[in-house]
């Protein structure tokens, strides 16, 4: 995601659900006392924080600056690092890799898989949740028809996401090295804060890419046609929920 995207005052307050949820796959990673543990994607912190508190020694890295600004300053006792996640090595290898909710933003997955298998000591594990296939079909939908309501025909290039099934991530691991122990893909509508507002803040902050392609007059009645697409299906009892499919996955470095 580029970095007039991250805004991590906007991230903390109204999109906390994104390190909330990925909670559940920190149960997945179960990190040890004193395992290295690498945070790939890990925004202002939180999950690192977690990670940290269970005894091992957690790193964190993400591309945007701001990010790691934000993460450093929640946590001064960890360590956090401006990285891009299809080109980066370290020194001294990980007992783990862990990544939530990042790895849907990088289109090469090759190469993100080769950097992850490069930082792991023989035997390490990657536990990843992420979107999968499927993930937003709705609001992507949505977003499209709305587009070319306004005169401006889909781009598939505007689309920022990689949202892969099992068989196909799973086949990029194996092809690295990787044996996957395990993997699903589950439907999890996420209920968004903020009540009216939720749709709208979602797409300013993560389908901003589809955004900026408009004029910025046209920009409302854009959100207020994919509001009205999405309403029946999407907000209930003062809430809009995003059609999340996550994907979660694990795998061993053999
Ligand atoms: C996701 O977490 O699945 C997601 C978040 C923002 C944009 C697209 C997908």
């Amino acid at each position: 995601m580029p970095e007039n995207q991250w805004k991590s005052a906007l991230y903390e307050s109204k999109h906390s659900f994104v390190w909330r949820y990925g909670a559940d796959c920190l149960e997945l990673l179960s990190p040890q006392m004193g395992d290295r543990i690498l945070d790939l994607g890990c925004g202002t912190g939180r999950l690192a924080a977690q990670i940290a508190a269970s005894g091992a020694i957690a790193i964190g890295i993400d591309q945007s600056p701001t990010m790691v600004a934000q993460a450093q300053q929640n946590y001064p006792d960890l360590q956090f690092e401006v990285a891009d996640a299809r080109n980066f090595q370290f020194a001294e290898p990980f007992d783990a890799v862990f990544s939530n909710a990042t790895l849907h933003w990088i289109k090469e997955p090759e190469a993100v898989i080769a950097c992850i298998w490069n930082a792991l000591k023989p035997g390490g594990r990657f536990v990843a949740e992420f979107g999968g296939k499927g993930n937003i079909n709705a609001i992507v939908t949505a977003i499209n028809n709305a587009l070319e309501a306004v005169g401006y025909p889909v781009q598939p290039e505007l689309n920022p996401w990689y949202f892969p099934s099992i068989g196909d991530y799973s086949m990029l691991l194996e092809k690295q090295g990787f044996l996957v122990t395990y993997a699903t893909l589950f439907a999890r509508p996420t209920g968004l804060e903020d009540g009216e507002n939720g749709l709208q803040n979602w797409l300013e902050m993560f389908a901003n890419s589809f955004l900026q392609a408009i004029p910025a007059n046209k920009r409302p009645s854009v959100i207020q046609h994919i509001e009205n697409q999405l309403r029946p299906q999407l907000y209930r009892d003062g809430t809009w929920f995003a059609d999340y499919q996550r994907l979660r996955i694990v795998a061993r470095k053999e």
